[in-house]
């Protein structure tokens, strides 16, 4: 197998575990063996350690990608690769979270490690337009926070001076979707003094080797390093590294994340400000009081500072040489002394740059952040700051320590103390294995009762003059007696002389290291403030990105409460970055520094040594080899494995544990190979776990191969019975179809067919029916003729005995017969219809004459029985205005079509009418309305006219009270026109009592109506005929004597209007038409 021969090298073994003897020796010459041939990767178990070759291997070739892509982990030879694509198969296969933390001291290779899992990751998860940016944004993340965050140290050219830990997040196929950036408190003590021969960070030489003219004079920088203080005054090329084009490669970085050219701008000049910060001088002076005070040297440089960022250059000079304190609601102003001034400018040069460089990180952060709200797993790659000791080591060494001295901490946890205990809590059978814990130093630190960084806060916070040798004291009281602190004084009170000790400085026995701090400016940058006049004068500018970077300069948002000290957000920020990695399952890749030189090729075995030895491999090695590679829970172990046993697949019925034991049993693996814990399985060597997994692999493409067989045969199946029941649906209506067309055929021919043989059986019966009429005819023919001559010789017989007259009688008796037989199927319908069929024969006409006017009066007859009385009683009324008028007056042939209707005016339905109907009561025979004509002059007026059976009554039509009432008996004669006019004259007898003004003159549009029922009603209530004069000419009687009326036809009358004209006192002309 590949991976034996890869791994037991017999000269170098690619596994410490596999190494034989073990001793410090043989562990440091495998390594330097192994580094002296390019093999810089070696594991212990699934940890890698990585040497720093200092030059560059060809093992990094996309070839090499692919080559570690699904690979297994010990069948290649050991490579960073190896564990990025186990790291990387674990989150994507078996959703476990990953981190992987990279540990090592300063220069030992973790940013290079970190970018080239990334890089790894990058190249071996699927591709695609939308995964290839977000690939991408996230591998140039790094040139933009290394411009910003790294700079050249004693120890490493390219020094991270920042924690950094990324969170890359995946979606479930192991897609690339974005990622979060935490980064941990950035060296930046270094922006305004670094020690000789190492440098500021990469930007400010970046930008003033690769900004172009036009830039540099927009920021208003010169391209020389050496006129920035900041900067040492000194030019520092660095051999090999080209500024210019890595401040090309940063800016291109920036525009693939999506910074926009506004802000690439802003970014620059805030760290023009901050590099020109350094070149503003101050002079001291004197004021009138004696007090020193400093003001601006030469204004130049801070008027540029001001130009770029819209303030006012009173402002900044004001904020950088004077000082304001708020003491019991009064504002003092104090004047600064040179050197307050000098450190006012650096603070404000430091917090600018410290929060720029936050705001680098956040705006990265919105570019890569994951926008959807998917099920994400994530793998975490942490690099920070490696373990560092210089000759002066400061607070920011302190915290760098720190930090490492926690990842330490997990290291030790999860791979030796951890692990050895869940031995033990597994009855797994366990000799313990010895190591250092540096639990102690943690806590030596940390503590949140006596730690050093709590007796720094108290005493920051402390009232009164604080400085650190208050706090130095504090803490050689506190940990006088600490295995690993040390200081002057503690090691005086123990007699023992250290030279190496100087005067207000501690020591710290780390786990890599005794490291000798110099407790000056701890209280200063562990307070880390700003005066606020400064952050004030910022908060001012019109520069938005400098502007937004300083809030708390708002003067509305004054706050007296100190803001947290760094030491406290250090540890807070490492509390939660331990507890993300506790979360996740760790992958480490231990660096190691081969020399101190930074020399390709160079090992130094002392400086190795004491690497392996801080980083406890000795004991990684001895925990590895004498316990097992892996464990997991019996039930997670039999869903993973169970396919690889009849018994346990699908399904084990029995507990978790059993269930393994009998997995593994058939398994041919030897016994020492696995243990079984109370709640886990334990696997001793990898290779094992590697052949389950392979296996594994194995047994699930069999398995999908079978799911796949069987669904492609159901589908298939499926498949068929529909395309056979379609075929069948299809086959039974193509065949119902054609049976119905060869059935319509059938049908079509069978009617042809019947109709022939019926229309021939018809013809034959045709043929025979006729031959039968000829046959019965000719009988009946010869019968006729016979008959005939047996009648005429009987009729010869008779002749002569009087048989003529009754054969007379016989044919008048059937001539009159077929008369009347005609006659009543053509009499007349109607009454009105007068037609009547004439006289067939000469002899009938008087019976003819006869029967009509019998039929006529019979008909008349039914006609009257089947009227009402009403209708009868105005048939005679009909009858009997004929009788007067047809023919005599002109009017009469128009008041044919008017029905009589008695009732003009409605007197039961008015009730104005009530004193009229009772007049009338119930002998009411016609109401109508009249006009009178006036005796005197002849004009006319209406009135009301009421006949009853024995009055005739005219009332007043306003106030329907009868004016007069005259009795039928005093009428004496009426006289009318003989035209088309309603004018009549009614006479009275001159015994009348209400005749006393005479005659009356009238006028009815209902004149012939009147009159007949006026006459009607006399002739019943007297039984004598009313007098009727249809005259031209005619006398009237007055009250003032008679009148001679004259009827005269004229067009000046309207219609049935007559016009009346008194002519005198004895005459009267009525003009009709
Ligand atoms: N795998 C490698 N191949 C080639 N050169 C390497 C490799 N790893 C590291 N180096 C070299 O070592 C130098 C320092 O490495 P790196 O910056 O990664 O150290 P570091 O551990 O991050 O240090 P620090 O803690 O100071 O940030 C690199 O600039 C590079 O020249
Ligand atoms: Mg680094």
């Amino acid at each position: 197998m590949e991976a034996t021969t890869s791994l037991l090298d017999a000269a170098a073994v690619g596994d410490l575990v596999l190494l034989d003897p073990l001793t410090e020796e043989s562990l440091l010459r495998t390594l330097q063996e192994r580094f002296q041939r390019g093999d810089i990767y070696t594991y212990i178990g699934s940890v890698v350690i990585s040497v720093n070759p200092y030059r560059s291997l060809p093992i990094y070739t996309p070839e090499k990608v692919q080559e570690y892509h699904n690979c297994s982990f010990f069948a290649v030879k050991p490579h960073i690769y190896a564990i990025a694509d186990d790291a990387y198969r674990s989150l994507r296969d078996r959703d476990q979270d990953q981190c992987i933390l990279i540990t090592g001291e300063s220069g030992a290779g973790k940013t290079e490690a970190s970018k080239l899992v990334m890089s790894y990751v990058a190249a071996v998860c699927s591709k695609g337009e939308e995964v290839d940016k977000v690939k991408e944004q996230l591998l140039q993340s790094n040139p933009v926070l290394e411009a910003f965050g790294n700079a050249k140290t004693i120890r490493n050219d390219n020094s991270s001076r920042f924690g950094k830990y990324m969170d890359v997040e995946f979606d479930f196929k192991g897609q690339p979707l974005g990622g979060v950036i935490s980064n941990y408190l950035l060296e930046k003590s270094r922006i305004v003094q670094h020690v000789k021969s190492e440098r500021n960070f990469h930007i400010f030489y970046q930008l003033l080797a690769g900004g172009s003219a036009q830039m540099l004079q927009q920021l208003k920088l010169r391209q020389d390093c050496r006129h920035y203080v900041y900067l040492n005054g000194e030019s520092s090329d660095l051999p090999g590294v080209d500024d210019a084009a890595n401040f090309r490669a940063m800016q291109d970085a920036m525009r693939v994340i999506g910074f926009s050219p506004t802000e690439v701008t802003a970014l620059l000049e805030v760290t023009a400000v901050v590099l020109k910060l350094g070149n503003v001088q101050l002079s001291s002076s004197f004021q009138a009081s004696g007090m020193e005070s400093c003001s601006i040297a030469e204004p130049q440089e801070l008027q540029e500072i001001c130009e770029l960022i819209g303030l006012d250059p009173g402002i900044l000079e004001q904020a950088l040489c004077t000082r304001t304190v708020k003491a019991r609601n009064e504002t003092v102003h104090t004047t600064l002394s040179v050197p307050q001034g000098y450190y006012g400018r650096d603070a404000l040069a430091k917090n600018i740059y410290s929060r720029l460089f936050d705001w680098l990180v956040n705006r990265i952060n919105t570019s890569i952040q994951v926008k959807s709200g998917n099920q994400r797993k994530v793998m975490g790659v942490l690099d920070i700051y490696g373990f560092e000791i210089f000759q002066d080591n400061s607070f920011e060494q302190f915290i760098i320590n720190y930090c490492n001295e926690k990842l330490q901490q997990i290291f030790i946890l999860m791979t030796l103390k951890e692990e050895q205990e869940e031995y033990i809590r597994e009855g797994i059978k366990w000799t313990p294995v010895e190591f250092f814990d540096n639990t102690i130093i943690c806590n030596l630190i940390e503590n949140s009762k006596g730690g050093i960084l709590a007796m720094l806060d108290e005493e920051c916070l402390r009232p009164g003059v604080v400085n650190e040798d208050t706090f130095l004291t504090k803490l050689n009281q506190l940990f006088a007696t600490h295995k690993h602190y040390e200081s002057r004084e503690t090691q005086n009170a123990r007699h023992i002389m250290d030279a190496s000790l100087p005067p207000r400085c501690f020591r710290i026995h780390h786990y890599a290291g005794k490291v000798t701090y110099n407790v000056t400016g701890f209280i200063e940058k562990n307070n880390d403030l700003l005066f606020r006049d400064l952050s004030q004068a910022m908060w001012a500018a019109r520069h938005a990105l400098l502007h937004s970077l300083f809030p708390e300069g708002d003067p509305q948002k004054v706050s007296l409460k100190l803001p947290p000290t760094a030491g406290f957000q250090f540890k807070a920020s490492v509390a939660t970055l331990m507890k993300n990695l506790y979360s996740k399952n760790p992958n480490y890749i231990r660096c190691i520094k081969p020399n101190e030189t930074k020399s390709a090729m160079l090992f130094t075995p002392e400086l190795v040594l004491e690497q392996v030895r801080y980083l406890g491999l000795m004991e990684n090695v001895r925990v590895r080899r004498a316990g097992y590679a892996f464990r997991q829970l019996y039930g997670s172990f039999l869903g993973r494995y169970k396919m690889l046993n009849r018994r346990t697949w699908p399904r084990w019925a029995g507990s978790d544990r059993e269930g393994a034991e009998v997995l593994l049993a058939e398994l041919p693996y030897p016994p020492e190979e696995r243990a079984f814990g109370h709640t886990k399985i334990f696997i001793r060597s990898p290779h094992t776990l590697f052949d389950l997994e392979r296996r594994r692999q194995e047994r699930v493409v069999q398995l999908a191969t079978l799911i796949q067989k069987i669904f492609r045969g159901w589908r298939c199946r499926t498949q068929y019975q529909l395309m056979r029941k379609s075929q069948i649906i299809i086959s039974a209506w193509f065949r119902g179809n054609a049976q119905k067309n060869k059935y319509k055929q059938m049908k079509r021919s069978a009617l042809l067919i019947q109709a022939y043989a019926r229309g021939w059986k018809s013809r034959r019966l045709l043929r025979e029916l006729k031959s039968q009429r000829q046959r019965h005819t000719a009988a009946a023919t010869i019968a006729a003729y016979w008959k005939g001559f047996q009648v005429r010789r009987a009729y010869r017989r008779y002749f002569r005995s009087g048989a003529s007259a009754c054969l007379a009688n016989f044919i008048y008796r059937r001539l009159v017969q077929k008369f009347l037989v005609g006659l009543e199927k053509n009499l007349p319908v109607s009454l009105m219809d007068r037609t009547w069929p004439p006289p067939p024969y000469k002899f009938l006409a008087n019976a003819n004459q006869e029967l009509k006017s019998i039929f006529y009066r019979w008909k008349c007859k039914k006609y009257r029985e089947q009227l009402t009385p009403q209708r009868k009683a105005l048939l005679q009324a009909k009858l009997c205005a004929s009788e007067l008028f047809k023919d005599k007056k002109t009017l009469y042939s128009k008041s044919l079509q008017q029905p009589f209707q008695g009732e003009y005016l409605g007197l039961t339905q008015n009730p104005k009418y009530q004193k009229l109907q009772a007049v009338a009561k119930d002998k009411l025979v016609m109401a109508d309305t009249v006009r009178k004509v006036n005796r005197a002059n002849g004009k006319t007026v209406p009135r009301l006219l009421l006949l009853t059976t024995k009055h005739l009554v005219l009332a007043d039509p306003k106030a329907a009270q009868p004016k007069t009432v005259l009795s039928l008996e005093d009428i004496r004669s009426v006289s009318v026109t003989r035209f088309s006019d309603g004018f009549l004259a009614l006479h009275l007898k001159e015994t009348s009592t209400v005749g006393a003004k005479g005659d009356f003159l009238l006028v009815s549009d209902h004149l012939i109506e009147l009159v007949t029922r006026l006459h009607q009603t006399l002739l019943e209530a007297t039984a004598q005929e009313l007098p009727l004069h249809i005259t031209d000419q005619f006398s009237t009687r007055f009250q003032k004597g008679d009148v001679a009326v004259t009827i005269v036809e004229s067009p000046k009358a309207g219609g049935a209007v007559p016009v009346c004209r008194k002519r005198g006192s004895h005459k009267m002309e009525i003009l009709v038409h």
